[in-house]
């Protein structure tokens, strides 16, 4: 299976141009050493309803398996990276966010200034990442190698019960050959 991600970079500077965003290219060299195809990436400014409306439609037009948010998860008064991520999510993944903050905190005290969040919108993944280029590659580091499954989970046990939910259908079950046919 060809494990798809987008990367999208929460910056104002990096969205006015005012610096350039390293941290964004940073996590897609590493998703694509480690075999991810990136199909999205984009900067857009901290603004709640543009942030909004890009997780929105990445997730549901289904863009990647995973959407990586770069920035914005920090106690900045612009970073709503999180306060976002909770209202495109239908299911919080809390596991992935207190792996990448505990094994953060091994690197640095100020891992427990990240309010990153995790969770699922569908079929697809969120998972913030903070902006710096070295703490998002070391965040991605800590969750890369279990993220297959976690995929795995949300669209191949999928297929399988589209599969055995057709077969169900087209097969009733054994001494019901033909449930219309039964006597009242
Ligand atoms: N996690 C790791 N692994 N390494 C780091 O250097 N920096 C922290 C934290 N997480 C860091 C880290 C800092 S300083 C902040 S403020 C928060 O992530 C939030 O970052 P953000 O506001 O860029 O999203």
């Amino acid at each position: 299976m060809q494990y798809r991600a987008a990367v999208l970079t929460i910056s104002d500077r990096a969205a006015r141009g005012q610096r350039e965003d390293l941290a964004g290219p940073a996590v897609q060299a590493r998703l694509e050493e480690a075999g991810w195809e990136v199909s999205r990436y984009r900067v857009i400014p901290d603004d709640f309803d543009e942030i909004f409306t890009t997780l929105l439609t990445w997730a549901d037009l289904e863009l990647a398996h995973v959407v990586f948010t770069v920035g914005g998860t920090g106690f900045g008064p612009r970073d709503v990276t999180p306060e976002v991520t909770r209202k495109v999510i239908q299911r919080e993944a809390p596991g992935l966010a207190e792996a990448m903050r505990q094994e953060s905190l091994k690197k640095t005290p100020y891992a427990m200034l990240s309010r990153a969040v995790a969770g699922i919108r569908g079929r697809v993944l969120i998972v913030n990442l903070p902006g710096s280029p070295k703490a998002a590659v070391e965040n991605l580091e800590v969750i890369l190698d279990v993220l297959p499954h976690g995929v795995q989970l949300l669209w191949g046990h999928h297929e399988q019960a589209e599969r055995l939910h057709r077969m169900l259908q087209d097969a009733p079950p054994e001494g019901e050959s033909d449930p219309h046919s039964r006597p009242a």
